[in-house]
């Protein structure tokens, strides 16, 4: 079963989403996208609005955000976040069928939201339909079975990843989407790995909110006890005392047009 975007997930996003890791992952989206003062954006899987409200400030008020998400908990939070920028709105919609009209959008952007949706065709035949003709889009995936996590218990670890695989309905998706890109008819502009790269394991370490993930999403799976999982993250902690942590994983943000 894939995690869900409740309550809790969104406060353990939460401080994921302050990390230097996420941030760094903002810049790079926002760099790919140039965006204008006025332009009509659509963040798909808006999630709690981080993205949203960074894009916000470089439309300005003549522009116009709107942020879809499936998960009231996610939308509630990104509310209260973007409560000062009049020109952003929220509303709840799926990926899958999104309620908006069609060449509506000068931009599309959906960072980690495919991954976790079965019917990838249909996502980006929505993503297809709402863009502009020669409005463009952004994609980043996290190709999950990309990990190298350091470990002097490498059973465990592989286990602990195995079961992690299944959080979501792509793991390997970076993998493939390209040939659903052009099926769908969006062009492909560029594909670049954005790699996160952790020596030292702290609240701005990507891994760092991923244990927290993890342990409770694991538990029971494939045999992982609570106190497989405790022994697991106290190796990673002992790791990064002894100078000796390390953890590398890929996503992948694409940009294509309509
Ligand atoms: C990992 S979060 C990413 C949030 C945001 N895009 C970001 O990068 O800050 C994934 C988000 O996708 C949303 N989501 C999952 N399935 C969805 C669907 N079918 N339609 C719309 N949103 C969906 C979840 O509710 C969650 O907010």
């Amino acid at each position: 079963m894939s995690i869900q975007f409740d309550q809790n997930t969104a406060k353990k996003l939460e401080v994921l989403y302050q990390s230097r890791d996420a941030k760094k992952r903002r810049k790079a989206v926002l760099d790919a996208l140039q965006l204008q003062a006025g332009e009509q954006v659509l963040d798909i899987g808006a999630g709690l609005g981080h993205l949203t409200l960074e894009m916000a400030q470089q439309i300005g008020m003549t522009g116009k955000i709107l942020g879809v998400d499936l998960n009231e908990p996610m939308l509630e939070l990104a509310r209260q976040r973007c409560q000062e920028f009049p020109w952003i709105e929220f509303k709840m919609g799926d990926a899958l069928n999104i309620p908006v009209k069609e060449d509506s959008f000068d931009v599309a952007v959906s960072v980690q939201v495919y991954e976790y949706i079965k019917d990838i065709p249909q996502v980006l035949n929505e993503m297809y339909r709402i863009l502009k003709p020669g409005g463009r889009g952004i994609i980043v995936a996290t190709d999950w079975k990309s990990i190298l996590w350091h470990s002097n218990v490498p059973d465990r670890m592989k286990r602990v990843l195995s079961v992690w695989e299944e959080h979501c309905a792509h793991s390997d998706l970076p993998r493939f989407l390209s040939k659903y890109l052009k099926q769908a008819g969006l062009k492909i502009k560029s594909q670049s790995p954005i790699v996160q790269f952790n020596s030292f394991l702290n609240p701005d370490a990507y891994s760092y909110s991923m244990i927290n993930f993890i342990r409770p999403f694991a538990e029971g799976k494939q045999g992982l006890t609570k106190e497989d999982l405790e022994a697991w993250a106290d190796e990673l902690d002992d790791l990064e005392k002894k100078g000796e942590y390390f953890f590398c994983l890929n996503q992948f943000l694409f940009e294509v047009e309509k």
